[in-house]
This record gives structure tokens, sequence and C-alpha cells, in this order.
């Protein structure tokens, strides 16, 4: 069985974010988000692997996938020009695909449970396609299946009056019995080709899909929220390690992560689950956690910051609290000794702060 991993798309709903890469490099407890969706592949099996780029930062993702051998598979780059649909960009994987079933994930998509004995079940049946469902509090925002004693009735796109709220999630499980209907799709009414419109016309062409049940954690990190949410929920379910040092007087509170070269200064309180990333100081006074991400070499002193993502070579001084927030790469809190009741701003396009 083959893999498809989506990494295209403008990721308009989480700017300022995502105006330097695509959304799914941003990190979730420190690591790439799709990079979840490769090893959930890995674990199913799945070595020979593809990953539609297009849009924003597509050399970042190849820099950071490069030809797949540092995680043990082969990866194929294949170029969409422009977002034109998850069925659009499926289709452009036909001659990679090669007549094997293969496996679909879209790169945003976060899920905890293995999904190698769906993986192993399909292998095996002769379903045209199988769909994992989801349960959802809002079922406009999906793609929705309606299901009558097992068996799915129709598939229809963030309808507006959604007939159940069971949400198609991003992992699809396909045979190249998709490629034709995909060639006789229109475009939606969002001017995509939809995935969900596939589904529907080879399901009313008379052939088997069936579905399993995520009755655990997904989400569609489509949002800044999403992505906080799906950060404190991996966190939760990491294994504790401490790499790096800690001085006297530190106190550690539940699942704590911490890298090599990471000092926690004395006075510092972590209150997990939290993960540092390596070489980090935090310093003296200082407060994180719970549900909380600092990535590689970054330095947070004074603050108290809870439920948020610190990317990557950030600086944080300042004696205020921090909550629900993603600071994103090389970005610098501090403030200033003098000035009081002044304060000094150097914002990106479409940055939010509240005060
Ligand atoms: O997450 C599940 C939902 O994903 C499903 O319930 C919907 O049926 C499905 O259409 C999709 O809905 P979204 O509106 O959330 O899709 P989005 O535009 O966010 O794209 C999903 C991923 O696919 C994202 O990682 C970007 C990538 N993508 C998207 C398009 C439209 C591409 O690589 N190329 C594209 O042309």
């Amino acid at each position: 069985m083959k893999g498809i991993i989506l990494h295209g798309g403008h990721g308009t709903r989480l700017r300022p974010l995502t105006h330097t890469g695509p959304k799914q490099l941003l990190p979730i407890a420190n690591k790439p988000m799709s990079q979840f969706c490769l090893e959930s592949m890995i674990d199913a099996g799945i070595r020979d692997i593809a990953i539609i780029i297009g849009g924003t930062g597509s050399s970042k993702v190849k820099e950071h996938y490069g030809n797949g051998e540092k995680f043990g598979v082969k990866i194929t780059y294949v170029e969409q020009d422009y977002p034109k649909g998850i069925a659009h960009a499926i289709r452009l994987c036909k001659d990679f695909v090669n007549n094997e079933k293969f496996l679909v994930f879209l790169g945003d998509n976060i899920i905890q449970k293995s999904i190698a004995e769906y993986s192993r079940n399909f292998e095996k049946s002769d379903d045209a396609a199988s769909i994992l469902l989801c349960e959802v509090d809002n079922p406009s925002r999906f793609g929705i299946a309606d299901v009558k004693d097992g068996q799915i009735l129709n598939i229809m796109e963030k309808p507006k009056d959604p007939p159940s709220n069971l949400a198609v999630t991003g992992i699809y499980f396909l045979t190249p019995r998709i490629f034709d209907v995909i060639d006789r799709l229109k475009p939606s009414w969002r001017n995509e080709f939809e995935i969900t419109d596939a589904l529907h016309m080879l399901l009313k062409e008379n052939n088997k899909i069936t579905y399993n049940m995520i009755t655990d954690y997904w989400k569609d990190t489509g949002t800044p929220e999403d992505i906080i949410h799906a950060n404190g929920a991996i966190l939760e379910k990491m294994t504790p390690y401490f790499l790096g040092k800690k001085e006297s007087n530190v106190t550690i509170e539940g699942k704590v992560m911490v890298g090599e070269g990471t000092i926690i200064k004395s006075g510092s309180k972590i209150i997990g689950p939290v993960i540092i990333g390596k070489n980090c100081i935090i310093e003296s006074n200082t407060v994180i956690g719970s549900n909380t991400s600092i990535g590689n070499n970054s330095r947070v002193a004074l603050c108290n910051i809870s439920n948020s993502i610190v990317m990557e070579g950030c600086n944080i001084e300042c004696n205020i609290k921090i909550k629900n927030s993603i600071i994103a790469y090389n970005s610098a809190i501090t403030y200033d000794q003098t000035e009081q009741n002044e304060k000094i701003f150097l914002l990106g396009e479409g940055t939010r702060i509240t005060i």
C-alpha cells in the first residue's frame, strides 16, 4: 500500500503563522504536525509516500523530509500549482499510486490511535474505499457522512443542515477506482474538487465504502485554538524524560519532557504536561505550564506561560502571564525597564495581540 500526505493549501485561517511556511509544519509538542501523519503511515507499514506540496514554503517541506531516508521511507514530491481541492491533489498522484491501494492523510489532521489495523483490514477487503468518522459538535465545518444500520448513505461537504454529526476525517483508504470518479467531478460551491463529492459518486455507483469510528482523539487543526488543543492532547500522552539540568529549588509537577542542554534555573516551576526542547534556558522564577511547548534554543524569563506554543529560537523576558498563545520562530517579547507605560511593537502582517 502507498501513502499520500497533503501538504499544500494556503493556510489562510492560520495567518500570520502561515506567511512564512505551510501550516502542516507548525509544531505540535515540538514536532511538525505532518510528521505525526508520516509516523502513522510508518506504523501502518507504509514506506512509499508521496507528499503534495504547493504554496508558501514548499522548500521547507523538502528541507524537513528530504528523500525520506532519515525516517526510513521513500518520499516523492508532487507539486500542486494551486489548491484546487483535495480530490485534485489526489488525482496528481495517479502515476505514483500505480494501481495499488493507498492511504491519504491530510497533513493537518492529528489522531492518536494507531491505524495499522484499519490498514491491514482494508488491504484484505474488496472495499472501493474506507473512511474514518468521528463525532463532532460543529458538523457544518466538515465533510459529513449520513449513516444508517452500519451503511453509509450519503457523503457531503460542509452541509448547512447536517443529517448527522459524523465528520469524515482527513484519513482516507482508497483504491485506484477513485481516479475514474475524480476525472468526472465538477468544482463545488467553494470552487474545489472535493474528495467528499468523489466518495459520494463512488458510493452512488454501487461501490462499497466502509467506515470505522474514531472514538478517541482526532483534530483538524484549522484554527490557532485547534492547534493549542492538539498540543495539550499530544503532550498528555507522552512519556516523560529529563535530559537537561535543573538547579536546586525547581518544582516539577506532572508529565514533563526536557531536552538535552536545557537548564532550568532556581525558583522556577514547570507544571506538566510540558515539553521544553534542546538548549533552552528557563531563567529563575519562571512558571511554565500546563499544556505548553517550548521549542529548541529558546529562553524564557520571569513570565508565567500556560496553554501555549513557543517555537524555536524565541526570547521571552517579561513579568506577565501569557496564555492561549502561539509565538512563532525567533520572536522576542521583552520589556523596556525605563518605560513603564509605553509598549513597543514590531509586528508582522496579521498579528494579533491582546493587552
Ligand atoms: O479535516 C477533515 C476535513 O478536511 C474533512 O471533513 C472535509 O471533508 C475535507 O474537505 C477537509 O476540509 P477542510 O476545509 O478542513 O480542508 P482544507 O482546505 O483545510 O484542506 C485540508 C488539507 O489538505 C490541508 O492540509 C491543506 C491540504 N490541501 C487542501 C487543498 C484544498 C492541499 O494540499 N491541496 C488542496 O488543493
